[in-house]
């Protein structure tokens, strides 16, 4: 399929920013979708690159206004559904938010998408749909417990995703990505808030006893993973593990950030653990490798795993 027209939700976000970006250089033409919600601030220098570019777009509104997604959606060759409440300890304070965006909001999607006659809706998930898993990798087969407001929006949106294909053949995916990071990641994931404790000099905060682990992906894999799921044959309402496969603790990152910035003898501080968050998060991307692998787009392997050179044993912490 010759894609033409996609539909970004939450392109002003860190990952949408950068698929944006990486959709227009490719020669697509891109309509973002944002409402540049109050969560965190700094968005719109996220699309500066984007911004003037003759083939984007932006529609400034919001998922949960029904009218406006059918207006925007109607013909588009694919939909990237990125927006969201996102952020675990968020949701744990305002589950109402959590679930309006991210469960209803997604629905508005599925509608708009089925209305306009979308060939394929690629839907983001998340690896907090598992819960508390153990120190193992989990496949799309293990059972999903979610022990967040979050994930239990997430693991809803999904189950919509799969039910739209079944009862309506709209053409559907989830992606279940792990902790993401890279350029312009959001400001309150565990990467980006210890770097810049490390570099103002201030000891990193650690929650719990940092021997919780994560599965951390970098985001120009992630991007590729979307890439591939937007053209990919017998998707069939999947969800699909998009993980680096090298989860490391958070103490581990913790000592390789100081590293990298030269700051060794900042010695972190331990805070009470969070509700939430889960302990260990591993994902086996055997079924992304076999249903993605192959695809424009395809995960280069620039990223994944690349940040800790391949050496395995971690863990880490913040929300997904
Ligand atoms: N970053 C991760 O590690 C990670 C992990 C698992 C899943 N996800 C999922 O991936 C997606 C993108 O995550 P991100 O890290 O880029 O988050 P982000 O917060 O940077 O991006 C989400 C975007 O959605 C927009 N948005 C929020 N509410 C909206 C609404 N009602 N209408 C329109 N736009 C709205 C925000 O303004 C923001 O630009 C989310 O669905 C998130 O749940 C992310």
């Amino acid at each position: 399929m010759r894609l033409v027209r996609v539909i970004i939700t939450g392109a002003a976000g860190f990952i949408g920013s950068n698929l944006t970006e990486q959709l227009l250089n490719e020669g697509h033409e891109v309509v973002g979708v944002d409402n540049f919600d109050d969560y965190y601030s700094g968005k719109t220098m996220f699309l500066e690159r984007s911004s003037d570019h003759p083939r984007f777009s932006m529609v400034r509104g919001d998922i949960l206004d029904l009218d406006l997604m059918k207006r925007t959606m109607k013909g588009a060759d694919a939909v990237v559904h990125l927006a969201a409440q996102a952020g675990v300890r968020f949701s744990v304070k305002d589950p109402l938010k959590s679930h309006m965006v991210n469960v209803v909001g997604t629905l508005n999607v599925l509608l708009a998408s089925l209305e306009g006659g979308v060939k394929r809706v690629v839907n983001s998930s998340s690896s907090s749909v598992y819960g508390n898993i153990g120190h193992r990798p989990v496949t799309e087969m293990d059972p999903v417990r979610p022990v967040s407001p979050y994930a239990t929006s997430k693991l809803a949106a999904e189950i919509y995703c799969r039910q739209f294909y079944e009862l309506y053949g709209l053409d559907t995916v989830s992606l279940r990505y792990f902790t993401v990071y890279g350029p312009r990641q959001r400001p309150d994931m565990a990467i980006r808030i210890f770097t810049e404790r490390i570099l103002k000099g201030l000891p990193p905060q650690i929650y719990g006893d940092g021997e919780q682990s994560r599965d951390f992906t970098f985001v120009e894999d992630v991007v590729a993973a979307i890439r591939s799921a937007m053209t990919a044959p017998d998707l069939k309402g999947a969800a699909i593990n998009i993980s680096g496969g090298k989860p490391i603790t958070v103490n581990r990152l913790v000592q390789e950030l100081q590293a990298v910035c030269g700051r060794r003898d900042l010695d972190p501080v331990y805070l009470p653990s969070q509700p939430g968050d889960v302990d260990h998060t591993w994902g086996d991307p055997t079924l992304a490798a076999r249903l993605l692998a192959g695809r424009p787009g395809r995960a280069s392997g620039k990223g994944s795993g690349s940040m800790w050179n391949g050496t395995g044993a971690a863990k880490s912490g913040g929300p997904s």
